[in-house]
């Protein structure tokens, strides 16, 4: 199964493919700016304003240490440590997107405060304890043992430490279209409703402290970005270039699961009990 799952994501020349993309697109690859990599290394809906909206709600210490299960290429924890401070720490199944992920932090300077290494979130190589806070975005839909996922993290975590989610769940509009961004079909997908949520996460030991239906924010989030690339054509830098010539099957669909109430976007903030 994780094999699977981290085969969807794996392009084999991603660090190629974004390199080349961001110097046609005039930056400079080996000085990169945060807001040049903005377009793609965020690979969840809404990108950095969702992430933003995420952090602002966590508060973590300058000496602190935080973890991004399902860190992807990087953006939400370059995001977290340079908006707080703290050292981050990202896992992924997938080794390429670790290794993008490594690359980009040497080229904006961060890499002194974040790291990542494979890893699968249901068994990770850390002790009890280690981390201060942990952040999750778009991940647990590829997961199929959930409470096994929230057990783990919560095991990583010291006792009263704040957990910060922002996921897709099942909608009540019917089965989810597919390819999908996270999966091309079912085999790979595992979506909870809204209100399962809360007690998977008390069962693992976390109280809730917020939780947000941010669905219709996504909503909007499409139809600005369509109406721009009516307007001025395809983006140079994008989601696209992760996701290859079947982005625009998983971008129609996403768009329809969205409208359609097939999906939910909920935000969540939580705290280790
Ligand atoms: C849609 S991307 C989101 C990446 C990142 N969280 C973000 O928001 O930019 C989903 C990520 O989850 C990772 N993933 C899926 N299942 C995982 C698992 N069991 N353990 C660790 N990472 C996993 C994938 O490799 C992929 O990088």
């Amino acid at each position: 199964m994780s094999d699977d799952v981290s085969r969807h994501y794996t392009r084999g020349d991603l660090d190629e493919t974004l390199l080349d993309a961001l110097a046609r697109n005039g930056c400079d690859t080996e000085n990169l700016k945060p807001e040049d990599l903005a377009p793609f290394d965020e690979f969840h809906v809404r990108g950095h304003a969702a992430t933003s909206e995420l952090l602002d709600k966590l508060e973590f210490d300058t000496d602190g240490h935080v973890l991004d299960v399902g860190s992807g290429l990087g953006g939400p924890s370059r995001r977290l440590a340079q908006m707080q401070g703290c050292s981050v720490t990202g896992i992924d199944l997938t080794l390429e997107y670790c290794d993008v992920a490594a690359l980009f932090a040497e080229r904006v300077g961060l890499a002194d405060r974040v790291n990542y290494q494979q890893a699968n979130a249901l068994s990770m190589p850390f002790d009890d304890g280690s981390f201060d806070g942990a952040i999750t975005q778009h991940v647990a839909m590829n997961i199929e043992e959930r409470p096994g996922l929230y057990t783990e993290i919560a095991r990583v975590l010291k006792s009263g430490a704040q957990f910060g989610l922002y996921d897709i769940f099942q909608g009540q509009g019917g089965d989810v279209c597919y390819p999908a961004p996270w999966a091309e079909t079912p085999a790979t997908s595992f979506l909870v409703p809204p209100d399962a949520i809360a007690p998977l996460l008390w069962d693992a030991g976390f109280e809730v402290i917020s939780q947000r239906n941010t669905t219709a924010q996504g909503r909007a989030w499409f139809q600005a970005m369509r109406a721009k690339t009516e307007r001025d054509g395809p983006p140079p830098l994008g989601i696209h270039l992760l996701l290859g010539p079947v982005f625009k099957e998983m971008a129609a669909n996403m768009v329809r699961n969205l409208n359609e109430d097939r999906v939910a976007l909920v935000e969540i903030v939580c705290r280790k009990r």
